[in-house]
């Protein structure tokens, strides 16, 4: 394999994902953060986000992995650069870009300066990790130039190329080591030739892993233009938030008319043309991607004055769905005044400590408003819940939120939740023993029987 030297700036979690797995693949990767705290900590090798996995790449890829704040320094002696900083939500839900733009702007001179020292033999590659709307690449594009002309003027060596990822929080290790696709947008061969020579260890996994890989023989390319690689993240993110919006809405049916979703959900999804994944209908999506992508997405629409109502109902749909836990709990115990909710599980979804977009903060926002006590239990996320809202009791033990409460609310289906003991929990609950099973993880027999008053989403 041709090795690499690889610069990765922003060592958040993008970042330090793709920067650890190209190191493990074989290249040598440079990853830089001009927060000089986390560069140190890094180079301790302790890693200040919880991803399974990623603590145990960064050492044993320590050899070819290193931290610096000295951007720079990458520039001057990578190949490949790619940009994975922020892109928090900015005015009217489009993306914030000004991390990349002023990460461009330093990669231009950096690099006009690096030129005047050495002439580079191949153009650097300026890659768009980001999750960045359509337009960003000749935004960069732009800005590389006009930092490099801030220098000398001159006509720096560089291509922009756009590879988005599709990682997923809990399992991003592994989607980076055994991706579905690797989708590549660029104006000129050269840079997708070379991208494609970086990616050639995990497209021929070809590399120690004690992980199971994906069953199929090559990870396929997509090489596309600039706009469309943009276009793919964002159209991909927006399909998968539909398709929960959606079985969301054929849960509200389901119930009217005393259907259960989740039978409905296995009938439709062993079609292959819409696919089993997704289709867990309960309280709907959050996160640090779908909430913020999907209203970048509506955010382009409007800048071309095109209504995407599609787009719009996938969101509210979404809020209903907080809504209506609180509809449930109403429904039950009549008034919330003086009740006690428990909340199981409060990161945005299992095996992380994020709380980005979670639902249980606006459930328990919404609860505590109506009058009754909130206490929320999860194994990760709990110090971080409890920091956020000053109102909520956190516990670190299933069992202790549910002494005491009138009802609980399953909101994330960690192991430790859906492995709930519904007999413990009734003896321990007051009536009326409400369960509300946010993500449908919980058996309704059993639940019944042991005495608790099981409601699910969508479930007859
Ligand atoms: C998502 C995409 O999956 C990933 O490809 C992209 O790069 C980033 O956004 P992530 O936010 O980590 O990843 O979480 P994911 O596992 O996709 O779940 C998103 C949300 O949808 C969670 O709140 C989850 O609880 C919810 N969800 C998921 C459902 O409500 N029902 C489902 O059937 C699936």
């Amino acid at each position: 394999m041709e090795e690499f030297n690889v610069g990765v700036v922003g060592a958040g979690y993008v970042g330090l994902v793709t920067g650890a797995c190209l190191a493990h693949v074989g290249h040598r990767v440079r990853c830089v953060d001009k927060n000089e705290a986390r560069v140190a900590e890094l180079a301790e090798g302790r890693v200040p986000i919880y991803e399974p996995g990623l603590e145990e790449l960064v050492a044993r890829g320590r050899k070819r992995l290193s931290f610096s704040t000295d951007l720079p320094g990458a520039v001057r002696d990578s190949d490949v650069l790619f940009i994975a900083v922020d892109t928090p939500p900015g005015e009217g839900g489009s993306a914030d870009l000004s991390s990349v733009g002023a990460v461009a702007r330093s990669v231009g001179r950096a690099l006009a300066e690096a030129e005047r020292e050495r002439a580079r033999e191949k153009p650097l590659v300026v890659v768009n990790k980001s999750t960045v709307p359509v337009g960003s690449g000749d935004y960069v594009s732009m800005l590389v130039r006009e930092g490099a002309q801030e220098v000398d003027g001159g006509n720096v060596p560089y291509r922009v190329v756009s590879n988005p990822e599709f990682l997923r929080e809990g399992s991003a290790v592994y989607d980076s080591l055994f991706p579905d696709r690797i989708v590549l947008g660029a104006e000129k061969r050269d840079a997708l030739d070379t991208m494609r020579a970086l990616y050639q260890p995990i497209v021929e996994q070809s590399f120690p892993t004690q992980l199971d890989p994906r069953p199929r023989d090559a990870v396929p390319f997509v090489t596309t233009d600039l706009a469309s690689a943009e276009m793919i993240k964002y159209a991909a993110n927006a399909f998968l938030a539909t398709k929960i919006s959606f079985i969301n809405e054929m849960a509200a049916l389901c119930e009217l008319v005393g259907a259960d979703v989740t039978n409905v959900a296995t009938g439709i999804g062993l079609d292959d043309r819409i696919g089993a994944r997704f289709l867990n209908a309960g309280i709907g999506w959050g996160g640090s991607c779908f909430p913020k992508d999907v209203a970048a997405l509506r955010a382009v629409a409007r800048e071309y004055g095109h209504e995407p109502a599609l787009l719009d109902a996938t969101v509210s749909v979404n809020e209903r769905q907080r809504k209506a836990v609180i509809q449930k709990l109403q429904r039950d115990l009549r008034t919330l005044k003086g009740k006690r909710v428990a909340l199981l599980g409060l990161a945005f979804k299992p095996n992380t400590d994020d709380l980005r977009e979670a639902p249980s903060l606006e459930i328990a926002r919404l609860v505590n408003s109506l009058g009754a006590r909130v206490v929320g239990y999860d194994p990760v996320a709990g110090k971080g819940a409890a920091a956020m809202l000053p109102d909520l009791k956190v516990v670190f033990d299933p069992y202790e939120a549910l002494a005491g409460a009138h009802a609980a609310v399953v909101v994330t289906e960690w192991e430790e939740v859906r492995s709930l003991d519904p007999e413990k929990a009734a003896s321990l609950m007051e009536d009326p023993k409400l369960l509300v099973d946010g993500r449908n993880v919980l058996d309704p027999a059993a639940a019944l029987d042991a005495g608790l008053l099981y409601r699910g989403f969508g479930r007859g």
